[in-house]
């Protein structure tokens, strides 16, 4: 398999290295704007389910959360003309544009709680900026293309969506409080190296196909691991325990390896080799 998400999990390394290091938000936002340039220099890797637009409302879908909640990585998808509330963020947060383009409206708000605009930015594929208490913190974005969606990537100096922010009403109309919340309950899998790992010993690619799966599920007695045995990864040393008690066995074989190489498994070797994959 291909590592498509190879520079999103690089991007992730580099922000968790920076909190390690105890980087101090300017040089969050100075980094890791570096690091989030590089990221959607390219808009090649986000997964379709992360992507789709709502035709009501923009949508924000968590790629990753530090698990000390550090930081957090979002998928941002606008439909055409969609936009946010005026709103704050309360910690350092980065904006990259990876499809189409956006508007940010920047704005002040002086003591009696009056919103003032104190310009835009018109950010286009490729383009970061950055917001925060120190530099600025409150804004608008906007899809600025009427015809198609634009996606963004932020990142975010905790997980957004467990921060209780304000959004502002116009014309010193006050704020009011607000949570963030995510469309998606899976995550990218950032951590599929195999096809990698094996190009890089020289093993041959494994697939399993979601036939396959489909037919576990289905309770089909019989399972083909298509691909070489000898490609055979994680599962590898189970596979052979499972070919040498085969071997003394009656009629009924627990696997089989083919002439072409590929291992056939009933349904008791596959539950077998899933619980010790898992
Ligand atoms: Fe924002």
């Amino acid at each position: 398999m291909a590592d498509s998400l190879g520079c999103l999990r690089r991007f992730v390394c580099e922000l968790t290295t920076l909190c390690d290091a105890g980087a101090a938000e300017a040089d969050m936002r100075e980094h890791g704007g570096a690091a989030l340039s590089r990221l959607v220099a390219a808009d090649d890797w986000l997964p379709p389910e992360f992507a789709q637009p709502d035709p009501a409302h923009y949508r924000q879908y968590l790629l990753y959360c530090d698990p000390l909640e550090r930081f957090s990585v979002v998928s941002f998808v606008w439909g055409p003309g969609q936009r946010t509330p005026v709103h704050d963020h309360t910690m350092w947060g980065l904006i990259g544009v990876l499809r189409g383009a956006e508007v940010s409206r920047n704005y002040s708000v002086d003591d009696a709680g009056r919103l003032t605009c104190t310009g835009e930015e018109r950010l286009l594929q490729g383009a970061v900026t950055a917001v925060s208490p120190q530099i600025g913190d409150i804004h608008q974005v906007e899809n600025c293309l009427a015809d198609r969606p634009s996606i963004s990537i932020h990142a975010y100096g905790a997980n957004i969506g467990a921060v209780a922010r304000h959004i502002f009403a116009p014309e010193g109309g006050g704020t009011k409080p607000f949570v963030s919340g995510y469309a998606n309950t899976m995550l990218p899998n950032l951590w599929d190296r195999s096809g990698e790992t094996r190009a890089r010993l020289g093993y041959p690619p494994m697939r399993v196909s979601a036939q396959g799966q489909q037919a576990v599920i289905a309770g089909m007695r019989r399972w083909v691991i298509c691909g070489p045995f000898a490609g055979l990864h994680t599962d590898g040393d189970i596979a052979r325990i499972l070919l040498k008690k085969s071997k003394n066995r009656g009629r009924r074989k627990l696997a089989k390896l083919q002439s072409d190489g590929t291992l056939l498994l009933d349904a008791i070797s596959v539950l077998l080799l899933t619980s010790h994959a898992a």
